[in-house]
Protein backbone atom coordinates (compact mmCIF):
# COMPACT_ATOMS: atom_id res chain seq x y z
CA UNK A 1 0.00 0.00 0.00
CA UNK A 2 1.64 3.00 -0.94
CA UNK A 3 1.61 5.68 1.41
CA UNK A 4 -0.68 8.73 0.51
CA UNK A 5 -1.09 11.63 3.09
CA UNK A 6 -4.71 13.14 3.72
CA UNK A 7 -5.00 15.86 1.67
CA UNK A 8 -3.60 13.96 -1.36
CA UNK A 9 -6.02 11.19 -0.21
CA UNK A 10 -9.02 13.53 -0.50
CA UNK A 11 -7.57 15.03 -4.21
CA UNK A 12 -7.77 11.54 -5.09
CA UNK A 13 -10.82 10.68 -4.09
CA UNK A 14 -12.51 13.58 -5.63
CA UNK A 15 -11.00 13.39 -8.79
CA UNK A 16 -11.98 9.52 -8.81
CA UNK A 17 -15.87 10.53 -8.25
CA UNK A 18 -15.67 12.68 -11.24
CA UNK A 19 -13.76 10.70 -13.47
CA UNK A 20 -15.71 7.73 -13.19
CA UNK A 21 -19.09 8.95 -12.34
CA UNK A 22 -19.18 8.68 -8.52
CA UNK A 23 -20.11 12.37 -7.85
CA UNK A 24 -20.24 15.72 -9.89
CA UNK A 25 -20.42 18.99 -8.57
CA UNK A 26 -23.89 20.33 -9.04
CA UNK A 27 -25.29 21.95 -12.30
CA UNK A 28 -21.75 22.30 -12.88
CA UNK A 29 -22.11 24.17 -16.79
CA UNK A 30 -23.10 26.79 -14.88
CA UNK A 31 -20.19 27.15 -12.45
CA UNK A 32 -21.94 24.59 -9.66
CA UNK A 33 -23.79 25.99 -6.37
CA UNK A 34 -21.88 25.96 -3.48
CA UNK A 35 -22.50 22.87 -0.71
CA UNK A 36 -24.95 20.81 -3.52
CA UNK A 37 -23.46 17.65 -5.58
CA UNK A 38 -24.99 15.23 -8.48
CA UNK A 39 -24.63 11.63 -8.44
CA UNK A 40 -23.05 10.01 -11.04
CA UNK A 41 -24.35 6.49 -12.35
CA UNK A 42 -21.81 5.12 -10.02
CA UNK A 43 -22.55 7.09 -7.44
CA UNK A 44 -26.08 6.44 -7.48
CA UNK A 45 -25.93 2.47 -7.16
CA UNK A 46 -23.53 2.95 -4.34
CA UNK A 47 -25.46 5.32 -2.63
CA UNK A 48 -28.74 3.11 -3.13
CA UNK A 49 -26.33 0.18 -2.23
CA UNK A 50 -26.13 1.80 1.30
CA UNK A 51 -29.61 3.09 1.81
CA UNK A 52 -30.78 -0.19 1.25
CA UNK A 53 -28.07 -2.49 3.61
CA UNK A 54 -29.50 0.45 5.91
CA UNK A 55 -33.21 -0.67 5.23
CA UNK A 56 -32.84 -4.31 5.03
CA UNK A 57 -31.19 -4.27 8.65
CA UNK A 58 -33.65 -1.30 10.39
CA UNK A 59 -36.52 -2.59 9.67
CA UNK A 60 -36.79 -6.04 7.48
CA UNK A 61 -34.48 -7.28 10.04
CA UNK A 62 -36.69 -6.41 12.56
CA UNK A 63 -40.43 -7.07 13.83
CA UNK A 64 -40.60 -3.99 15.77
CA UNK A 65 -39.98 -1.36 13.49
CA UNK A 66 -41.87 0.13 10.32
CA UNK A 67 -40.32 2.48 7.81
CA UNK A 68 -42.67 5.66 6.44
CA UNK A 69 -41.65 8.33 3.91
CA UNK A 70 -43.01 11.89 4.79
CA UNK A 71 -43.25 14.46 2.66
CA UNK A 72 -39.99 17.51 2.63
CA UNK A 73 -41.85 20.33 2.91
CA UNK A 74 -44.64 20.03 6.05
CA UNK A 75 -47.01 23.11 7.35
CA UNK A 76 -44.51 25.11 9.06
CA UNK A 77 -46.47 25.47 12.63
CA UNK A 78 -44.44 21.52 12.85
CA UNK A 79 -41.18 23.55 13.12
CA UNK A 80 -42.05 25.93 15.41
CA UNK A 81 -43.25 23.26 17.56
CA UNK A 82 -39.88 21.42 16.93
CA UNK A 83 -38.38 24.46 18.11
CA UNK A 84 -36.41 24.45 14.71
CA UNK A 85 -36.95 28.13 13.75
CA UNK A 86 -36.02 29.38 17.17
CA UNK A 87 -33.00 27.17 18.12
CA UNK A 88 -31.60 25.41 15.18
CA UNK A 89 -28.75 27.71 14.94
CA UNK A 90 -25.22 28.06 14.60
CA UNK A 91 -22.85 30.84 16.11
CA UNK A 92 -21.37 32.57 13.65
CA UNK A 93 -18.24 35.21 13.64
CA UNK A 94 -17.22 37.74 11.15
CA UNK A 95 -14.01 39.05 10.56
CA UNK A 96 -13.73 42.73 10.68
CA UNK A 97 -11.12 43.30 8.05
CA UNK A 98 -12.64 41.32 5.15
CA UNK A 99 -15.94 40.42 7.03
CA UNK A 100 -16.15 36.83 6.01
CA UNK A 101 -18.13 34.44 8.56
CA UNK A 102 -16.94 31.49 9.86
CA UNK A 103 -18.44 29.24 12.80
CA UNK A 104 -17.59 30.63 16.00
CA UNK A 105 -17.39 27.05 17.28
CA UNK A 106 -15.09 25.60 14.39
CA UNK A 107 -11.01 26.45 15.48
CA UNK A 108 -9.91 25.13 12.21
CA UNK A 109 -11.55 27.85 10.05
CA UNK A 110 -11.04 30.38 12.61
CA UNK A 111 -7.43 29.21 11.98
CA UNK A 112 -7.37 28.94 8.39
CA UNK A 113 -8.72 32.59 8.20
CA UNK A 114 -6.24 33.85 9.97
CA UNK A 115 -3.61 32.11 8.42
CA UNK A 116 -4.74 33.99 4.86
CA UNK A 117 -4.81 37.48 6.89
CA UNK A 118 -0.82 36.85 7.05
CA UNK A 119 0.52 39.44 8.74
CA UNK A 120 -2.49 41.65 10.00
CA UNK A 121 -4.05 41.27 13.36
CA UNK A 122 -7.66 40.13 12.69
CA UNK A 123 -10.33 41.31 15.20
CA UNK A 124 -13.70 39.34 15.06
CA UNK A 125 -17.19 39.97 15.63
CA UNK A 126 -19.23 38.73 18.70
CA UNK A 127 -20.36 35.50 18.31
CA UNK A 128 -24.21 36.06 16.22
CA UNK A 129 -27.07 32.97 15.54
CA UNK A 130 -28.15 32.23 12.19
CA UNK A 131 -31.00 30.30 11.63
CA UNK A 132 -30.22 26.83 9.28
CA UNK A 133 -33.75 26.39 8.16
CA UNK A 134 -34.20 27.16 4.17
CA UNK A 135 -37.36 29.23 3.54
CA UNK A 136 -39.74 28.03 0.34
CA UNK A 137 -42.58 30.12 -0.83
CA UNK A 138 -45.30 28.35 -1.76
CA UNK A 139 -48.62 29.19 -4.48
CA UNK A 140 -48.45 31.64 -6.98
CA UNK A 141 -50.25 34.79 -6.11
CA UNK A 142 -49.20 37.50 -3.40
CA UNK A 143 -48.71 37.08 -0.56
CA UNK A 144 -47.30 33.43 -0.88
CA UNK A 145 -46.92 31.16 1.84
CA UNK A 146 -43.65 30.84 3.84
CA UNK A 147 -42.72 27.24 4.40
CA UNK A 148 -39.40 25.57 4.83
CA UNK A 149 -37.08 22.20 3.24
CA UNK A 150 -37.03 20.26 6.61
CA UNK A 151 -33.80 21.07 8.41
CA UNK A 152 -34.06 17.28 9.55
CA UNK A 153 -35.92 14.55 8.04
CA UNK A 154 -37.33 13.44 11.70
CA UNK A 155 -40.62 15.88 12.28
CA UNK A 156 -42.09 13.78 10.18
CA UNK A 157 -42.11 11.04 12.08
CA UNK A 158 -43.21 12.47 14.90
CA UNK A 159 -46.11 14.32 13.25
CA UNK A 160 -47.05 10.84 11.91
CA UNK A 161 -46.83 9.04 15.05
CA UNK A 162 -50.68 8.83 15.66
CA UNK A 163 -51.40 7.48 12.71
CA UNK A 164 -48.76 5.17 12.32
CA UNK A 165 -50.27 3.84 15.60
CA UNK A 166 -53.51 3.65 14.66
CA UNK A 167 -52.91 1.67 10.96
CA UNK A 168 -49.63 -0.72 12.10
CA UNK A 169 -50.84 -2.22 15.58
CA UNK A 170 -47.50 -1.13 17.25
CA UNK A 171 -46.97 -1.19 20.33
CA UNK A 172 -44.42 0.30 22.90
CA UNK A 173 -41.26 -0.20 22.28
CA UNK A 174 -41.47 0.10 18.74
CA UNK A 175 -39.60 1.70 16.23
CA UNK A 176 -40.08 4.06 12.58
CA UNK A 177 -37.68 4.47 10.24
CA UNK A 178 -37.07 6.62 7.63
CA UNK A 179 -35.12 7.77 4.28
CA UNK A 180 -34.47 10.76 3.10
CA UNK A 181 -33.72 14.67 1.92
CA UNK A 182 -32.85 17.11 4.22
CA UNK A 183 -31.68 20.55 3.59
CA UNK A 184 -29.49 23.13 5.94
CA UNK A 185 -28.36 26.46 5.28
CA UNK A 186 -24.99 25.99 6.14
CA UNK A 187 -22.61 28.90 5.99
CA UNK A 188 -19.17 27.11 5.96
CA UNK A 189 -20.12 23.92 3.13
CA UNK A 190 -16.83 22.22 2.70
CA UNK A 191 -14.66 18.74 2.66
CA UNK A 192 -15.88 17.34 -0.73
CA UNK A 193 -19.57 16.79 0.44
CA UNK A 194 -19.31 16.13 4.34
CA UNK A 195 -21.11 19.24 4.68
CA UNK A 196 -23.80 19.97 2.01
CA UNK A 197 -26.42 21.80 2.17
CA UNK A 198 -28.73 19.47 0.24
CA UNK A 199 -28.04 15.80 1.92
CA UNK A 200 -29.60 12.53 2.86
CA UNK A 201 -30.50 10.92 6.49
CA UNK A 202 -31.72 7.52 7.26
CA UNK A 203 -33.02 7.54 10.69
CA UNK A 204 -34.99 5.38 13.18
CA UNK A 205 -37.07 6.81 16.08
CA UNK A 206 -36.98 4.06 18.84
CA UNK A 207 -40.16 4.73 20.86
CA UNK A 208 -39.62 3.45 25.02
CA UNK A 209 -41.32 3.81 28.12
CA UNK A 210 -40.69 6.99 29.84
CA UNK A 211 -38.07 5.33 31.94
CA UNK A 212 -34.37 6.32 32.83
CA UNK A 213 -32.76 2.77 33.21
CA UNK A 214 -34.17 1.30 30.07
CA UNK A 215 -34.21 4.39 28.25
CA UNK A 216 -30.38 4.28 29.25
CA UNK A 217 -30.15 0.37 28.15
CA UNK A 218 -31.91 1.10 24.40
CA UNK A 219 -29.41 4.04 24.03
CA UNK A 220 -26.59 1.67 24.59
CA UNK A 221 -28.15 -1.49 22.63
CA UNK A 222 -28.21 1.11 19.52
CA UNK A 223 -24.76 2.82 19.77
CA UNK A 224 -23.56 -0.90 19.56
CA UNK A 225 -25.47 -1.94 16.70
CA UNK A 226 -25.03 1.18 14.63
CA UNK A 227 -21.27 0.70 14.92
CA UNK A 228 -21.50 -3.05 14.38
CA UNK A 229 -23.23 -2.31 10.57
CA UNK A 230 -20.57 0.03 9.39
CA UNK A 231 -18.22 -2.47 11.00
CA UNK A 232 -19.84 -5.30 8.93
CA UNK A 233 -20.27 -3.39 5.63
CA UNK A 234 -16.27 -3.17 5.97
CA UNK A 235 -15.25 0.46 7.69
CA UNK A 236 -11.61 -0.46 9.43
CA UNK A 237 -12.76 -0.31 13.18
CA UNK A 238 -9.58 1.34 14.16
CA UNK A 239 -10.92 4.28 12.26
CA UNK A 240 -14.57 4.88 13.89
CA UNK A 241 -15.02 5.66 17.85
CA UNK A 242 -17.85 7.26 19.73
CA UNK A 243 -17.49 10.51 21.59
CA UNK A 244 -19.98 11.81 24.04
CA UNK A 245 -21.18 15.51 23.52
CA UNK A 246 -20.29 17.76 26.04
CA UNK A 247 -23.40 19.95 27.62
CA UNK A 248 -23.22 22.97 25.74
CA UNK A 249 -22.57 21.42 22.27
CA UNK A 250 -25.98 19.41 22.37
CA UNK A 251 -29.02 19.85 20.21
CA UNK A 252 -31.60 21.84 21.50
CA UNK A 253 -33.87 18.35 21.87
CA UNK A 254 -31.35 16.20 23.09
CA UNK A 255 -31.24 14.62 27.14
CA UNK A 256 -27.70 13.48 25.94
CA UNK A 257 -25.91 12.82 22.95
CA UNK A 258 -23.22 10.43 21.64
CA UNK A 259 -21.44 10.51 17.70
CA UNK A 260 -19.69 7.57 15.93
CA UNK A 261 -16.71 9.51 14.34
CA UNK A 262 -15.03 8.74 11.32
CA UNK A 263 -11.00 8.92 11.54
CA UNK A 264 -11.21 11.52 7.62
CA UNK A 265 -8.32 12.62 6.44
CA UNK A 266 -9.55 16.31 7.83
CA UNK A 267 -9.64 14.66 11.14
CA UNK A 268 -11.89 12.78 13.14
CA UNK A 269 -15.40 13.72 12.46
CA UNK A 270 -19.54 13.07 13.21
CA UNK A 271 -20.66 10.08 11.13
CA UNK A 272 -24.02 9.15 12.81
CA UNK A 273 -25.30 10.97 15.84
CA UNK A 274 -27.32 8.85 18.62
CA UNK A 275 -29.80 10.83 20.53
CA UNK A 276 -31.67 10.21 23.56
CA UNK A 277 -34.66 12.94 22.82
CA UNK A 278 -36.47 12.08 25.97
CA UNK A 279 -40.19 13.58 25.46
CA UNK A 280 -39.07 16.69 23.63
CA UNK A 281 -40.72 15.97 20.29
CA UNK A 282 -44.19 14.16 21.28
CA UNK A 283 -44.69 16.57 23.77
CA UNK A 284 -44.12 20.19 21.58
CA UNK A 285 -46.29 18.30 19.16
CA UNK A 286 -48.65 17.60 22.09
CA UNK A 287 -48.98 13.53 21.34
CA UNK A 288 -48.97 10.86 23.94
CA UNK A 289 -49.86 7.00 23.97
CA UNK A 290 -52.57 4.81 24.89
CA UNK A 291 -51.61 1.50 26.34
CA UNK A 292 -55.28 0.14 25.78
CA UNK A 293 -54.49 -3.15 27.15
CA UNK A 294 -53.30 -1.97 30.39
CA UNK A 295 -55.36 1.34 30.30
CA UNK A 296 -52.02 3.46 30.73
CA UNK A 297 -51.42 6.75 28.67
CA UNK A 298 -47.99 8.40 28.36
CA UNK A 299 -45.77 10.49 26.58
CA UNK A 300 -43.09 7.69 25.06
CA UNK A 301 -39.36 8.75 24.73
CA UNK A 302 -37.39 8.38 22.15
CA UNK A 303 -33.97 6.90 21.11
CA UNK A 304 -33.09 8.04 17.84
CA UNK A 305 -29.98 6.91 15.26
CA UNK A 306 -29.11 9.73 12.54
CA UNK A 307 -26.62 8.60 10.02
CA UNK A 308 -26.11 10.60 6.97
CA UNK A 309 -26.25 8.92 3.63
CA UNK A 310 -23.70 11.21 2.07
CA UNK A 311 -21.00 11.19 4.56
CA UNK A 312 -21.76 7.25 4.66
CA UNK A 313 -20.78 7.19 0.79
CA UNK A 314 -17.76 9.81 1.20
CA UNK A 315 -15.95 7.88 4.61
CA UNK A 316 -16.98 4.25 2.55
CA UNK A 317 -15.19 5.35 -0.74
CA UNK A 318 -12.09 7.32 1.76
CA UNK A 319 -11.84 3.78 4.20
CA UNK A 320 -11.91 1.59 0.64
CA UNK A 321 -8.99 3.24 -1.14
CA UNK A 322 -5.65 1.88 -1.70
CA UNK A 323 -3.07 2.21 -4.08
CA UNK A 324 -1.06 -1.43 -5.08
CA UNK A 325 1.46 -2.65 -7.65
CA UNK A 326 0.72 0.10 -9.97
CA UNK A 327 -3.56 -0.02 -9.62
CA UNK A 328 -5.71 1.54 -8.00
CA UNK A 329 -8.45 -0.34 -6.25
CA UNK A 330 -11.83 0.31 -4.14
CA UNK A 331 -11.80 -2.35 -1.29
CA UNK A 332 -15.58 -2.00 -0.87
CA UNK A 333 -17.86 -4.31 0.01
CA UNK A 334 -19.24 -6.66 -2.28
CA UNK A 335 -22.76 -5.87 -1.21
CA UNK A 336 -22.31 -1.92 -1.59
CA UNK A 337 -20.26 -2.10 -4.71
CA UNK A 338 -21.95 -0.23 -7.57
CA UNK A 339 -21.11 -3.32 -9.92
CA UNK A 340 -20.90 -6.86 -8.56
CA UNK A 341 -19.80 -8.52 -11.20
CA UNK A 342 -17.92 -7.20 -14.81
CA UNK A 343 -17.87 -9.90 -17.89
CA UNK A 344 -15.51 -9.88 -20.61
CA UNK A 345 -14.78 -11.92 -23.85
CA UNK A 346 -11.24 -12.63 -23.71
CA UNK A 347 -10.78 -11.28 -27.26
CA UNK A 348 -13.59 -8.37 -28.10
CA UNK A 349 -12.96 -9.81 -32.00
CA UNK A 350 -13.82 -13.18 -32.05
CA UNK A 351 -17.56 -13.25 -32.53
CA UNK A 352 -17.99 -16.83 -30.76
CA UNK A 353 -16.26 -15.51 -27.56
CA UNK A 354 -18.55 -12.07 -27.51
CA UNK A 355 -21.60 -14.43 -27.93
CA UNK A 356 -20.57 -16.44 -25.28
CA UNK A 357 -19.69 -13.88 -22.61
CA UNK A 358 -22.71 -11.49 -24.22
CA UNK A 359 -25.26 -14.92 -23.34
CA UNK A 360 -23.97 -15.17 -19.78
CA UNK A 361 -23.98 -11.21 -18.94
CA UNK A 362 -27.61 -10.99 -19.80
CA UNK A 363 -28.64 -13.97 -17.31
CA UNK A 364 -26.54 -12.95 -14.56
CA UNK A 365 -28.13 -9.16 -14.87
CA UNK A 366 -31.64 -10.39 -14.24
CA UNK A 367 -29.76 -11.47 -10.48
CA UNK A 368 -26.82 -8.93 -9.69
CA UNK A 369 -26.01 -5.36 -11.48
CA UNK A 370 -23.47 -6.76 -13.87
CA UNK A 371 -21.37 -4.28 -16.71
CA UNK A 372 -19.62 -5.37 -19.86
CA UNK A 373 -16.47 -4.29 -20.58
CA UNK A 374 -14.58 -5.31 -24.02
CA UNK A 375 -12.27 -2.28 -24.14
CA UNK A 376 -8.26 -2.90 -24.33
CA UNK A 377 -6.96 -5.63 -22.90
CA UNK A 378 -7.70 -7.89 -19.92
CA UNK A 379 -5.27 -6.36 -17.76
CA UNK A 380 -6.35 -2.83 -18.48
CA UNK A 381 -10.38 -4.53 -18.21
CA UNK A 382 -9.02 -5.67 -14.32
CA UNK A 383 -7.22 -2.22 -13.69
CA UNK A 384 -10.36 -0.51 -14.47
CA UNK A 385 -12.86 -2.65 -12.68
CA UNK A 386 -10.66 -2.38 -9.65
CA UNK A 387 -10.69 1.56 -9.54
CA UNK A 388 -14.41 1.52 -9.36
CA UNK A 389 -14.68 -1.66 -7.05
CA UNK A 390 -15.92 -4.17 -8.67
CA UNK A 391 -15.87 -7.06 -6.47
CA UNK A 392 -15.11 -9.78 -9.45
CA UNK A 393 -14.50 -10.10 -13.00
CA UNK A 394 -16.02 -12.77 -15.24
CA UNK A 395 -13.73 -13.72 -18.48
CA UNK A 396 -15.10 -16.09 -21.32
CA UNK A 397 -12.07 -17.75 -23.20
CA UNK A 398 -11.37 -20.40 -25.72
CA UNK A 399 -11.43 -22.85 -22.98
CA UNK A 400 -15.07 -22.02 -21.89
CA UNK A 401 -16.35 -22.70 -25.65
CA UNK A 402 -15.19 -26.67 -24.87
CA UNK A 403 -16.10 -26.92 -21.32
CA UNK A 404 -18.63 -24.32 -20.04
CA UNK A 405 -16.29 -23.15 -17.57
CA UNK A 406 -15.60 -19.20 -17.27
CA UNK A 407 -12.44 -17.34 -14.88
CA UNK A 408 -13.26 -15.62 -12.11
CA UNK A 409 -10.82 -13.34 -10.91
CA UNK A 410 -11.42 -11.92 -7.27
CA UNK A 411 -10.57 -7.98 -7.03
CA UNK A 412 -8.68 -7.95 -3.87
CA UNK A 413 -6.75 -11.52 -3.66
CA UNK A 414 -6.43 -11.05 -7.44
CA UNK A 415 -6.73 -14.48 -7.62
CA UNK A 416 -8.51 -16.69 -10.28
CA UNK A 417 -10.97 -19.22 -9.96
CA UNK A 418 -12.54 -21.93 -12.76
CA UNK A 419 -16.16 -21.79 -12.05
CA UNK A 420 -19.17 -23.95 -14.57
CA UNK A 421 -21.48 -21.09 -16.20
CA UNK A 422 -24.24 -23.19 -14.81
CA UNK A 423 -23.23 -22.49 -11.03
CA UNK A 424 -22.50 -18.88 -11.35
CA UNK A 425 -25.45 -17.37 -10.46
CA UNK A 426 -25.07 -19.30 -6.76
CA UNK A 427 -21.44 -18.80 -6.57
CA UNK A 428 -22.15 -15.21 -6.14
CA UNK A 429 -25.17 -14.89 -4.42
CA UNK A 430 -23.64 -16.94 -1.87
CA UNK A 431 -20.71 -14.58 -1.77
CA UNK A 432 -22.68 -12.01 -1.83
CA UNK A 433 -25.09 -13.03 1.25
CA UNK A 434 -21.66 -13.04 4.06
N1 LIG B 1 -32.46 14.12 13.54
C1 LIG B 1 -31.24 14.35 14.18
C2 LIG B 1 -30.26 15.04 13.33
O1 LIG B 1 -30.59 15.53 12.26
P1 LIG B 1 -27.74 15.72 13.23
O2 LIG B 1 -26.59 15.29 14.11
O3 LIG B 1 -27.95 17.18 13.03
O4 LIG B 1 -29.03 15.03 13.87
C3 LIG B 1 -27.53 13.64 11.71
O5 LIG B 1 -27.59 15.03 11.83
C4 LIG B 1 -26.58 13.21 10.62
O6 LIG B 1 -26.92 13.83 9.38
C5 LIG B 1 -25.13 13.59 10.87
O7 LIG B 1 -24.48 12.66 11.71
C6 LIG B 1 -24.56 13.57 9.47
O8 LIG B 1 -24.23 12.25 9.07
C7 LIG B 1 -25.74 14.06 8.64
N2 LIG B 1 -25.59 15.50 8.36
C8 LIG B 1 -25.94 16.52 9.17
N3 LIG B 1 -25.67 17.70 8.59
C9 LIG B 1 -25.13 17.42 7.38
C10 LIG B 1 -24.63 18.21 6.30
N4 LIG B 1 -24.65 19.54 6.32
N5 LIG B 1 -24.12 17.57 5.20
C11 LIG B 1 -24.10 16.22 5.14
N6 LIG B 1 -24.56 15.43 6.13
C12 LIG B 1 -25.07 16.01 7.23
Amino acid sequence: MADINNSSLMEKITSLCKRRGFVFPSSEIYGGLQGFWDYGPLGAELKNNIKKEWWKKIVYGRDDVVGIDASVIMNPEVWKASGHLDAFTDPLIECKICHQRVRADNEDSIKDHEKSHKEEKIEWTEPKSFNLMTEVFLGVTEPKQKAYLRGEITQGVFVNFQNVVASSRVKIPFGIAQVGKAFRNEITPGNFTFRSREFEQMELEYFVKPDEKESRETFEYFKKLRMEWYVSLGIKSENLRFRDHADDERAHYAKYATDIEYNSPFGWKEFEGIHHRGDYDLKNHKLSFHDNEKGEEYIPWVIETSGGVDRATLFFLLDSYFEEDKRVVLKLHPRIAPYKVAVFPLLANKENLVNKAQDIYHKLKLSMVACWDNRGNIGKRYFAQDEIGTPWCVTVDFQTLEDDMVTIRDRDTAKQERVSVEKLEKWFGDKLTL
